[in-house]
């Protein structure tokens, strides 16, 4: 496997100056959306390393070794870019990721349009250091820099019709050259239902290691939903609509019956095909179990009380 190394680039070549907040901005604009009981440390992490306004550290964080940032840059799943691991690394700098717009629409009170300069102010940025599994059977701990999905979805105000939320990918044949294959049914989407999404392990990733995320991590924004397969996490995301009935997800559509809506990672349930009840961290040799909801089962078991999980899987 090829390592990939992020180009230097000056941060002012990444994000325009006016996104560099200044902590008393920051501050304010924070309490400005009543967020302040959302924060969950008062410890300030380390001063940024460059681009993204100053992060706290999150009590959600696990203590585990994280991966490095070659090795998270550089073995990717990111299909519009090919399915090899290796492709996003290569062929991603074809996305072209200013100007970005999020639309948030559908069963909402007040739809809104975010550019990415507005995303970084409507709440405060937390480090999320994270376990990602994938359904492939590796895993990775990654420190997202991002914010609480719910935090943007207070703001738009869903309707009681906005029972489950819906994500798109950018459609953009002349960027992301694996959506001029059929490796999948573009654009890329997915779907949490509105308490996943609103839980507050969900988040918004802008980041990874303190800095904006690299375009094959999904830049400038995509979901983490760290107690879920890898595959619900979509990245660059255009469109955040809340609707009524259950979204068909790109890989639903593509295999219903070896990729549910709900993926929960779950070892007691096996994939078709495969085992899920280990997992190889990347970087190490010998595998390791797989846990329940990824590790997070306290903060999200409660989600599926009552629920058959080999039927909802
Ligand atoms: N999002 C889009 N748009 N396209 C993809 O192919 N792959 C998914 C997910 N999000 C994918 C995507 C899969 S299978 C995984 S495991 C994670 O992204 C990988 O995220 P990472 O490359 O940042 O580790």
């Amino acid at each position: 496997m090829s390592v990939y190394r992020p180009p230097e680039v000056a941060p002012s070549e990444i994000t325009p100056e006016h996104i560099y907040l200044n902590r008393r901005e920051w501050m304010q604009g924070a309490a400005a959306v009543a967020v302040a009981s959302m924060l969950p440390s008062v410890e300030a992490a380390a001063p940024p390393k460059a681009a993204l306004p100053t992060f706290y550290k999150s009590r959600f964080s696990t203590n585990e070794q994280k991966n490095s940032q070659a090795e998270i840059t550089s073995y990717n799943n990111f299909y519009e870019f090919g399915t090899d691991k290796s492709d996003p690394a290569e062929r991603a700098h074809t996305l072209k990721t200013e100007p970005w717009v999020v639309k948030v629409e559908g069963e909402v009170a007040k739809p809104r349009s975010f550019d990415i300069d507005s995303l970084l102010k409507f709440a405060p940025l937390e480090e999320r250091i994270y376990r990602l599994r994938c359904v492939e059977g590796w895993s990775m701990v990654i420190p997202w820099v991002g914010l609480p999905l719910s935090a943007l979805l207070k703001l738009v105000e869903p309707t009681s019709k906005g029972k489950f939320v819906e994500f798109t990918t950018l459609q953009a044949l002349d960027q992301m050259p694996g959506q001029r294959t059929g490796s999948l049914d573009w654009p890329y989407v997915e779907g949490l239902r509105i308490d996943e999404a609103m839980h507050p392990l969900t988040i918004l990733a802008v980041g990874l290691y303190g800095r904006p995320l690299p375009k094959q991590n999904g830049a400038p924004v995509r979901l983490v939903v760290p107690w879920k397969y890898g595959f619900k996490s979509i990245k660059s995301i255009v469109r955040i609509r809340l609707v009524e009935k259950q979204p068909v997800s790109s890989w639903t559509r593509a295999n219903a019956t070896e990729y549910g809506f709900y993926s929960n990672v779950n070892p007691e349930v096996d994939h078709p095909r495969w085992s899920q009840a280990s997992e190889r961290r990347i970087g190490e040799f010998f595998k390791r179990k797989t846990l329940m909801f990824n590790g997070y089962a306290e903060e999200v078991a409660s989600l599926y009380k009552g629920m058959d999980l080999r039927a909802n899987f």
